[in-house]
């Protein structure tokens, strides 16, 4: 994959204004000569991220998030690096050229999208002509309005003999490729369409490309398959698509909460009434990947499932899952109706906006639902009922919350405190908290020579003057890690001729091995004072600690050395570096 030139790039993000677009998303303050804000980037409650217009980076003092204008917009609009870099250009007013941009999806890819579009053409043309009549009075009978039809981009699929195979050989693709795609279908030799007389919906992915479809028969036809959908290709995964992502992510930041249903007519329906945060599972299992997705948004999940027992039991094991990765998760439970969509079509949009508006916990859902068919007032129901809150407790983050239930359960169920509260500590599992494992701690472990060395890094991105220095007085580190990352820096010094923290950021996005410890160190020293001075400072104590290890080193061999006259070297050699040493 060919990607947009670093000199673009660097051209833009100098044109960009980290202030005005962090701006432009979470509200700042000015403090002294930097610029404060809420970190959207985990649960903050104070500012604690801070934008720096003279260095054009920001960092987060409490997550330990940190980089430069881009690597902001994709993580917060959940996008891919090069498009943060053409969304940060069209912010303000440039474009990145069409070419160099295409460049970066590969030809293979590009010609797939192509067919993708053509076929949804094909399929939105078709519910126009005369044979979409019926769907068309299908989908009115359903209550879905012109406007609806329009934003799904509901389609319709044609007999076999008005195939969308006939039209897409006419434009001289592979018809291996079409296979692969899951749009055509081959039998002993003989190739049709996939979907035939099915209403049709888009899938997208999560930026919005259509990558596949789903197709429902709207006439009665007997033994088919209520939905069908796109095989599994390089482009469609269903596991890894959540229907209506791409359109409800933006909303659901703003709404801090995205609701979540099995089908995506539920999905529809519910966008129909004006509740755009939502998405659809397509089935009742949630998978990891869309449990990723979901966790990416860093906003409540509201899970809004069938009024069945499938939806009842995947209601449980999703909300699990959520709740192990650590997403703030809510539930809702319709009664009498199937689904969403019919719950919204029996009782109206304001009776479901109502219950949105109150939610369960999902902890308070859960212990509702581990009561169920037991009778509590019998001992071997009630203390299975118990351990199975204690359980679920475990999973929790709160202790105030486990403080009040563990209260709740003892009075209710006159049960002694001590004895919930030791089984509890029993059940909880030893674990490493993530929270206290960042930064301070780590600060605390590293070492002089690790601060030290990561220091004359960071001096070392903010000009050539401190490239020159290290040169001069340093010139190479013992450590592997430390040694490439600055191999980096002095060669992106010599190809772009300037450097800045802000465009070596850039740079070593895709540099999966040092990225990591570039963005910490950035963190760390983001407010440092940067001069010549404070540099030379970490040299010497640097030069001083690798002395004593030198000296360390030749006592050892010293020690271990017989031969006399060798032993008299190494003692000189101790003695001159000692002079070094004060
Ligand atoms: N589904 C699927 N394949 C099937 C059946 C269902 O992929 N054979 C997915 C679809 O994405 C569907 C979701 O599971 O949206 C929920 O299925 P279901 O509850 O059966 O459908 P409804 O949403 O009620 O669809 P409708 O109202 O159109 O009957
Ligand atoms: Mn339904």
């Amino acid at each position: 994959m060919a990607s947009v030139s670093n000199e673009e790039i660097n051209d833009i993000r100098a044109s960009a204004d980290i202030v005005a677009i962090i701006g432009s998303y979470i509200p700042l303050t000015q403090k002294g000569k930097n610029f404060v804000g809420v970190c959207p980037f985990h649960d903050d409650h104070s500012p604690s991220m801070s934008v720096s217009p003279e260095k054009q980076i920001y960092k987060c003092f409490a997550c330990g998030a940190s980089g430069n204008v881009f690597t902001f917009v994709a993580e917060y609009e959940n996008v891919s690096f090069i498009e943060a870099v053409r969304i940060v250009a069209s912010k303000c007013g440039k474009e990145l050229s069409i070419t160099t941009y295409n460049n970066n999806v590969s030809q293979a890819l590009k010609e797939e999208n192509e067919i993708m579009d053509l076929t949804q053409k094909f399929f939105l043309n078709n519910l126009r002509t005369k044979f979409g009549k019926d769907a068309l009075e299908y989908l009115k009978n359903r209550g879905l309005n012109e406007d609806i039809i329009k934003e799904f981009g509901i389609g319709l699929s044609l007999d076999s003999n008005d195939s969308l195979y006939q039209l897409l050989l006419k434009k001289n693709y592979d018809i291996k490729k079409l296979l692969d795609l899951g749009l055509v279908n081959s039998v002993n030799g003989k190739t049709y369409d996939m979907f035939t007389r099915r209403i049709t919906f888009p899938l997208w992915d999560k930026d919005g490309n259509i990558v596949g479809f789903s197709a429902r028969v709207y006439r009665d036809e007997k033994d088919v398959s209520k939905y069908m959908n796109s095989r599994e290709s390089k482009l469609f995964k269903k596991g890894e698509t959540l229907y209506n992502y791409h359109k409800a992510k933006d909303i659901a930041k703003r709404e801090k909460k995205i609701i979540v249903v099995e089908g995506f007519m539920d999905a529809i329906r519910i966008s129909s009434i004006g509740i755009k945060n939502v998405v659809a599972l397509q089935g009742t299992a949630m998978t990891t990947e869309q449990v990723q997705l979901l966790k990416k948004l860093r906003v409540k999940v509201i899970l809004c499932l069938d009024n069945d027992n499938a939806g009842l039991i995947a209601t449980i094991n999703n909300g699990d899952e959520l709740i192990k990765n650590e997403i703030e998760t809510e539930v809702i439970r319709l009664s009498g109706e199937k689904d969403p969509d019919e719950y919204i079509l029996a009782n109206g949009g304001e009776a479901f906006k109502n219950n949105v508006d109150k939610p369960l916990s999902y902890f308070e859902f859960k212990m509702n639902y581990l009561k169920q068919n037991k009778d509590l007032n019998n001992v071997e129901d009630l203390s299975i009922y118990v351990n199975d809150v204690l359980k679920s407790l475990t999973e929790i983050d709160d202790p105030i919350l486990k403080e009040l239930t563990l209260d709740k359960m003892s009075k209710e169920y006159n049960l002694s405190i001590i004895v919930l509260k030791n089984k509890l500590e029993q059940l909880e599992p030893v674990k490493i908290k993530k929270e206290i494992k960042s930064t301070v701690i780590e600060k605390q472990r590293k070492d002089v020579f690790m601060i030290g060395s990561e220091k004359i890094l960071y001096f070392m991105m903010n000009g050539e003057e401190y490239i020159r220095e290290y040169q001069k007085k340093l010139g190479f580190f013992e450590d592997s890690l430390y040694r490439e990352i600055a191999n980096e820096i002095v060669y992106f010094y010599e190809t772009n001729k300037e450097i800045t923290v802000a465009d070596f950021i850039t740079y070593v996005n895709d540099k999966n091995d040092i990225r990591d410890k570039v963005m910490e160190i950035v963190n760390d020293s983001a407010n440092d004072e940067v001069t010549i001075e404070a540099m030379d400072e970490y040299i010497d104590a640097l030069s001083r600690v690798l002395v004593k290890n030198e000296i360390k080193r030749l006592k050892k061999l010293m020690k271990s050395e017989l031969d006399e006259a060798k032993k008299l070297e190494i003692a000189l050699q101790i003695k001159e570096l000692k002079k070094e040493d004060v």
